[in-house]
């Protein structure tokens, strides 16, 4: 799993992509959207409710097809993929934090992180302890046999977590992933996201909490739809990649096709290109 992810290679590209809903007037929920990530990266999408996040997350995340232009994923065009293909992608090397949970009711926390689990060959104990361990690192050791309902919204999000993480996926997409937590369990959730991260998994992270937004390399900010503004924050957080301290916090407009190669924290001295 993952073998194929090589730091400073692309792990998501995306190519003036849109999803329009067709309703009685036609919804323009992401439209002309270019934005690459680097294997590795860690990026952040803010933008007031109704932006089109959701809907650019559900996209990537293969949930979703764009209404226009293309998506690859690890350099393979997610359009050319069969279902079956797609789905294997999804439960392989993507994990997924929806904004609303989607935990099944009636399982427990421990079932609920085991279900993606289903790609494996492992026998019933195996899973048992993968999910038993990631409950431990969100906090919820002791909650392995509740069901939702019987935990906290801040509990039922590290439950979604764990489960988003149970496959070691490449590719993180977290959809709030702290919104519904204190400052501390925050922090702690950041923190796991950041370990990582440094271990080689790409992120994209929906936030509306500037503090969340500034534990990532890069914030891409959406308006109406549209990429607004790719900000380079590198040396934000403590990572201790040379040359990180030049152009620290750097915002620019433009094409974000455009800024690959400036992904690298160390390398984001050369994200000035692109005028629009
Ligand atoms: N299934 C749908 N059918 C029609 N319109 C939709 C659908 N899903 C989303 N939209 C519209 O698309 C736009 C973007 O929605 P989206 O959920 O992506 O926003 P968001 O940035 O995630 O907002 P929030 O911060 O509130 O979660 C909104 O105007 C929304 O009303
Ligand atoms: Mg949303």
């Amino acid at each position: 799993m993952g073998s194929n992810a090589r730091k400073g290679s692309t792990a998501v590209a995306l190519e003036d992509v849109g999803r329009t809903y067709q309703l009685a007037e036609p919804v323009h929920a992401v439209d002309g959207v270019s934005l690459e990530l680097e294997n590795g990266s860690f990026t952040a999408v803010m933008g007031p409710s109704g932006s089109g996040k959701s809907t650019l997350m559900n996209l990537i995340g293969c949930l979703d097809t764009p209404t226009a232009g293309g998506i690859e994923i690890g350099g393979n065009p997610v359009a050319n993929l069969s279902n079956a293909e797609r789905a294997r992608l999804r439960g392989t090397e993507i994990g997924f934090v929806f904004q609303t949970f989607n935990l099944m009711p009636r399982l427990t926390a421990a079932e609920n992180v085991s279900l993606p689990l289903v790609f494996h060959d492992d026998v019933d104990q195996d899973r048992r302890e993968r999910a038993r361990e990631l409950l431990e690192r969100v906090g919820l050791g002791d909650r392995l046999d509740h069901v939702p309902s019987e935990l906290s919204g801040g509990q039922r999000q590290r439950v979604a977590l764990a489960r988003a993480l149970v496959n070691e996926p490449t590719l993180v997409l977290a959809d709030e992933p702290t919104g519904n937590l204190d400052t501390d369990t925050e922090a702690e959730i950041m923190d796991l996201l950041v370990e990582l991260n440094e271990a080689g998994t790409t992120l994209l992270v929906v936030t509306h909490e500037r503090t969340v937004a500034e534990y990532a390399d890069h914030v891409v900010h959406l308006l109406d739809g549209h990429l607004e503004d790719i900000e380079h924050l590198g040396s934000a957080r403590d990572v201790t990649v040379p040359g990180d301290a030049i152009d620290e916090g750097t915002s620019e407009s433009g094409d974000a096709s455009e800024s690959s190669d400036a992904s690298e924290p160390g390398d984001a001295s050369t994200g000035t290109e692109s005028a629009p």
